[in-house]
């Protein structure tokens, strides 16, 4: 038996009968930016992360640089990420002109380090962005006081981990804004 590598028509097989009316619907009504769906999905996001405010965006890129233009971050401010996360995480900050400074991740979890975040810190650090990956959240119990020792916001990108959750809620919830994909969680 050949077992394919990635077999995306059997994925979109396994939830086509509840998203096909859905978007049936959506392309005779042709609300493809906002209208009720979005709505709807903004408001069900939030509660199922467990925050006030989602705002949904074209994509998961544009959703961490909205964010850290939302917070404030400035061309030429460094933004801590790890060394591990997919291209967009970095290119979010350089399309805006701040400086990613990459971190190394633990050896068991390949999640960002605290420690190493702690290391890369300087007088221009504005923001981390902890990268909660392959469907673990990242230690937001360690980065939120680290955070907040050093005056700076963290910037969720969750692209990778939606509904993920540790004792801190879901990945998303603990920062000062979160990306999933093509959303924004709590507003700054
Ligand atoms: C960790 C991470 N952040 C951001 C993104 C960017 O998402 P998009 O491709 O929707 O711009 C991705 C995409 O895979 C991702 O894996």
């Amino acid at each position: 038996m050949r077992v394919p590598f990635l077999d995306l028509v059997a994925q979109q097989a396994e939830i086509a009968d509840e998203v096909l009316p859905i978007w049936r619907a959506q392309f005779t009504s042709a609300a493809f930016i906002g209208g009720s769906e979005v709505a709807t999905f903004e408001r069900e996001y939030a509660a199922y992360i467990g925050v006030r405010h989602c705002v949904g965006v074209a994509n998961g890129t544009d959703a961490v640089e909205l964010a850290l233009r939302a917070v404030g971050i400035r061309p030429g401010d460094e933004v801590i990420i790890p060394v591990n996360t997919f291209i967009a995480t970095a290119e979010a900050a350089t399309r805006m002109g701040a400086v990613p400074v990459f971190v190394d991740v633990d050896e068991d979890f390949l999640l960002i380090d605290p420690s190493a975040v702690e290391a890369a810190i300087t007088p221009r650090t504005r923001a981390i962005v902890p990268v909660h990956l392959y469907g673990q959240t990242a230690p937001m119990d360690a980065l939120i006081p680290l955070a907040a020792r050093h005056g700076l916001v963290t910037i969720d990108d969750a692209a990778q981990s939606q509904g993920a959750s540790s004792t801190g809620g879901r990945a998303g919830r603990a920062a000062e804004a979160a990306t999933v994909l093509g959303a924004k969680g709590k507003a700054a």
